[in-house]
């Protein structure tokens, strides 16, 4: 479904992307029905680009891409990025396909990791086949529960790499240094941004796909209780989707960007317990905040250090998080169509 709001937000990021660049192109968005890969492809599609969107369905949604199947220069394929295999050349790979919600990762720990080992390895040599630029969206959770925060790219990572959670962060970790090994030996343009936390229209609020934010707001509108693991002081750095997906666009095409390691994310540091509040109060709920036990190895904190960014593609945050906590939640409420 595309509705106003969603419309208003691709504005924002088709103003701030270089359409030039992508006009003309064959792009492969790997996890294209996924929440920040959907995004990509309207603006990709718009751009006049010719959009591949390939998807197992894991976690993504038909209904993400389902107004653009109908577009000339848009292709939905469904399969597993491991058992990929084409062909077709491409100029441009967004490689976003990975198991990315702790509850759902946890429960296929297995194809999570192969995700990020077979799978990016796939990517690479499709990648290498054609010269492509490969952008591979990492993640702030290849530092682990940092002992640096602010963290900057410097920072090596506090990781178990046996807790529950190193399905995913051992499995980015393994995709970050096959790429930069390929762009070491074969000198594939690589770009490897560290994803901080994402929020935005069309994130999966339902059972195990729900992340903290869309699970607040759905439990909100739902009258559920609000569940904060442990005593709601961790924190987290939210980032509106819209600037999210323009930092990702800016970097896959830009040339001082090649080869680079580089966080993503707001540096406005929000502890979940207001996360909780917020959503609250924005909703107007009555529902009650519940609090159950920390999960195992949940980081503490979590803040981007984002000056390289900055210097690299002249970018920063556009969207308030309140105001975007506001979209989000109108979204979810239905009310935007
Ligand atoms: N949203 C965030 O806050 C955030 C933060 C850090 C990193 N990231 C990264 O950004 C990328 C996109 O995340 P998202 O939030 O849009 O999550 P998402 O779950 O909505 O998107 C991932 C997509 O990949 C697909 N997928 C999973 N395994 C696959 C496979 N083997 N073959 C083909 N498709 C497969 C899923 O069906 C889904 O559509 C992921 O790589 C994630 O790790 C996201």
């Amino acid at each position: 479904m595309i509705d106003n709001l969603i419309m208003e937000d691709l504005e924002k990021i088709k103003s701030s992307v270089p359409r030039d660049f992508f006009c003309g192109k064959k792009v492969l968005v790997t996890g294209g029905a996924g929440f920040i890969g959907s995004w990509i492809c309207d603006v990709l599609v718009d751009f006049g680009a010719n959009v591949v969107a390939l998807d197992d369905f894991s976690t993504g949604r038909r209904s993400n891409v389902d107004h653009l199947v109908l577009k000339n220069n848009f292709r939905l394929v469904d399969s597993d990025i491991c058992n990929f295999d084409v062909e077709e050349r491409f100029d441009v790979v967004f490689h976003l396909a990975a198991h990315a919600s702790p509850d759902e990762y946890m429960a296929n720990s297995i194809q999570t990791l192969l995700t990020s080992s077979v799978g990016t390895h796939r990517v690479a040599e499709l990648a290498r086949r054609n010269d492509a630029v490969l952008l591979f969206a990492s993640t702030s959770e290849v530092y682990g529960d940092a002992e640096v925060v602010p963290t900057p790219e410097s920072y090596w990572g506090k990781v178990n790499p046996i807790g529950p959670r190193s399905c995913y962060d051992e499995g980015k970790r393994f995709g970050e240094a096959l790429l930069v090994a390929y762009s070491k030996q074969y000198g594939l343009s690589v770009r490897i941004p560290r994803i901080f936390n994402t929020y935005g229209p069309r994130l999966r609020e339902d059972g195990l796909y729900g992340r903290a934010l869309s699970r607040f707001v759905h439990q909100a509108l739902t009258r559920q209780p609000i569940t904060v693991f442990g005593d709601g002081s961790q924190t987290r750095s939210f980032c509106y989707v819209t600037d999210t997906v323009s930092a990702l666009m800016l970097l896959a095409a830009s040339e001082k960007a090649e080869g680079e390691v580089v966080n993503v994310g707001n540096i406005k540091e929000v502890t979940i317990l207001e996360l909780a509040r917020k959503v609250l109060e924005f909703t107007a709920s009555k529902s009650e905040v519940e609090f159950l036990p920390l999960p195992a190895d949940d980081p503490r904190r979590r803040c981007p250090v984002t000056a390289k960014l900055e210097r690299l593609i002249n970018w920063s945050p556009n969207v308030e998080f309140d105001e975007g906590l506001k979209r989000t939640i109108l979204w979810f409420s239905g009310k935007t169509h």
